[in-house]
């Protein structure tokens, strides 16, 4: 069963924590991290999806035709914050393949940990759309907390946001900045340290997907 708070899912199935594991691994390579923060993505996006909406069809079996339920997939909207959330939007395009997908381009400054934008570009009509946000590290919730603020100027109103690891820290920033959002995260962490990685995290969510240090 997997820990309900109030907007928040934390999820407990076995096959999330073990990949999650692996993730963690700092002998896991750039090959197979990417592959599972792909493959996790799918997992969460399967339970977070569960409220999309269905609209009747009519259908010909070889025995009959029937009004049957299909998704009303034009309405949904994939977001990955830049760089890392890329890694997660194929997990969940595998799940709805006719979702549009924006692109939020955020980083970090390594000093004051502040968010800084540098890109972005949502499909329209946004304001229709469920969203479905993605990083892998929610942190000091800075990065997660600007995106959704773009997103809601631009008119996005259903968000959901997706984490696989959460510093209580950022979860508890992002409830608090946005409580009108529903958040999905893979696993819990202990805490920050004080130059605001998560412990035990998995380091440099990135840099691990690109391969760039
Ligand atoms: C990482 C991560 C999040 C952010 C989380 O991105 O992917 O976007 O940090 O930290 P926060 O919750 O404290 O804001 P980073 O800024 O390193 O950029 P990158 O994805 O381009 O490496
Ligand atoms: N961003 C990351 O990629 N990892 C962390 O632990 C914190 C922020």
């Amino acid at each position: 069963m997997d820990l309900l708070m109030e907007n928040v899912t934390i999820f407990t199935h076995p096959l999330i924590q073990h990949k999650i594991s692996i993730l963690r691994d700092k002998k896991t390579g750039t090959n197979e991290f990417r592959a599972l923060i792909e493959e996790i993505a799918m997992l969460m996006g399967f339970e977070a999806l569960r409220d999309l909406p269905l609209q009747d069809v009519e259908v010909e079996t070889p025995i009959e035709t029937c009004m049957t339920p299909m998704i009303a997939g034009k309405k949904m909207a994939v977001v990955p914050i830049l760089r890392a959330g890329l890694g997660m939007v194929n997990g969940i395009l595998a799940l709805v393949p006719s979702a549009k997908v924006g692109h939020i381009g955020l980083y970090r400054d390594e000093k004051t940990h502040e968010p800084h934008e540098y890109y972005c570009k949502l499909p329209s009509p946004i304001e229709q759309r469920t969203i479905v946000v993605t990083d892998p590290m929610l942190a000091t919730g800075g990065s997660a907390i600007a995106a959704v603020d773009f997103i809601k100027q631009y008119g996005g109103k259903h968000i959901k946001f997706m984490s696989i690891i959460a510093a209580p820290e950022g979860l508890k920033r992002l409830r608090e900045a946005h409580p009108d959002i529903q958040i999905y995260v893979g696993h819990l962490d202990r805490q920050l340290n004080e130059n605001a990685y998560i412990c035990p995290g998995l380091g440099d969510a990135g840099d691990r997907i690109f391969g760039t240090k």
